[in-house]
């Protein structure tokens, strides 16, 4: 079907014509448009359907409902409609959700256990942090880029091990399930500050390499991920873990590199000796001394370039107190919990021996 004119602002509702399936409730979808004008430039609009749904609707098939009876020019990607090929990845509602996933009446009533609250219109827009192709599709290269900068396949080597045991197998698995759909670099909080952090797809993937037992150059991949714009840059926002359809996790598989990077004495780096200097902090005083942890960070000549940011922090009376601290309570506490964990280490990959104070 030719596409039709784009309007050029916000358009009065259009109404599902399909009366052929028994549907008993409507909704107003709220879409976000846009085409590239000759020049480059990106004109965007927003158009608004009312769509019926039942029960077992789901967002691609209501914009399925719309795009083949209300209008024809709507663009998306989607192919297998079961969760499985990951074209479908778009924002829903300003979370980043598979549109073959993701039921209307869910959207509709609320889920409250994921916090999400109900309502009446459902804002539909483009993935984020891509840029835009047409309407719903993004432009998913460099995406696919940053997959590939990780060497995403096993490498002969030195380190391999011929032996592949179960609980290798699982971590390997765990990874192993992402679709490559975007969703979890769309609401990344990182990317969105650093288009050139590799982000948690392509990391969780690193992963999946560093962590399969046949793969021979282990510590290389360490040392090139604990770099600029890898592991470190990662903010633990957690959204990526919200954002994934298939409960890959990437966030967790980026602290397991981050754990596998310091044993494997990759430290010489700010991510390492930030997370290194917090550890020995709150070891030894309970809390951070956030005046040396700078300096332990990024050493005494790294802090000439944090002396504009030092002058701001005076001129608003947020200097940290660089003397040792007082008395801090519950301080044996944290003693014993250190004590506790040199003496019975927790594997923080599979937490199976958790048993210590705080487990369970
Ligand atoms: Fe394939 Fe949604 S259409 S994952």
């Amino acid at each position: 079907m030719p596409a039709k004119k784009a309007p050029a602002k916000k358009t009065t509702a259009k109404k599902s014509s399909n009366t052929k399936t028994t549907k008993n409730k409507n909704v107003l979808f709220r879409i976000h448009r846009a085409e590239r004008e000759e020049d480059g430039s990106l004109k965007t609009w927003v158009d608004e359907f009312k769509v019926e749904y039942a029960p077992s609707t789901t967002i691609l098939m209501a914009l399925e409902d719309i795009k083949g009876h209300m209008d024809g020019s709507l663009t998306y990607r989607r192919s297998c409609r079961a969760s499985i090929c990951g074209s479908c990845g778009m924002t829903i509602n300003n979370r980043s959700r598979l549109a073959c996933k993701t039921k209307v009446s869910d959207i509709v009533n609320g889920i409250p256990e994921k916090n999400l609250p109900p309502c009446d219109v459902i804002e539909i827009a483009a993935q984020k942090n891509q840029p835009i192709l047409k309407d719903l599709a993004v432009d998913i290269s460099r995406f696919y880029k940053k997959v590939d900068s990780i060497t995403p396949y096993v490498q002969d080597g030195k380190e391999a091990e011929k032996d592949v045991n179960k609980t290798s197998f699982e971590q390997v698995n765990m990874v192993s399930n992402c679709i490559m759909c975007g969703n979890c670099v769309s609401d990344c909080t990182s990317w969105a500050q650093n288009e050139d952090f590799i982000g948690p797809a392509a990391l969780a993937k690193a992963f999946r390499f560093v962590a399969d037992p046949r793969e021979g150059d282990k510590t290389k991949r360490l040392k090139e991920l604990s770099e600029k714009n890898g592991i470190w840059d990662c903010v633990r926002c957690g959204m990526c873990i919200d954002a994934c359809p298939k409960d890959v996790a990437p966030m967790e598989a980026i602290m397991k590199l981050r754990h596998r990077a310091i044993e494997a004495g990759i430290t010489n780096n700010r991510g390492a000796k930030h997370a290194l200097a917090f550890k020995g902090d709150i070891k030894t005083y309970g809390v951070l001394n956030e005046a040396t942890m700078l300096v332990e960070t990024v050493g005494l000549a790294g802090m000439l370039g944090q002396v504009g940011n030092a002058v701001n922090m005076a001129k608003k009376g947020k200097i940290p107190n660089p003397l040792p601290f007082g008395h801090v309570d519950g301080l044996d506490e944290v003693k014993k919990i250190f004590k506790e964990l040199d003496e019975n280490p927790v594997d923080v990959e599979t937490r199976a021996e958790d048993t210590g104070p705080g487990a369970g």
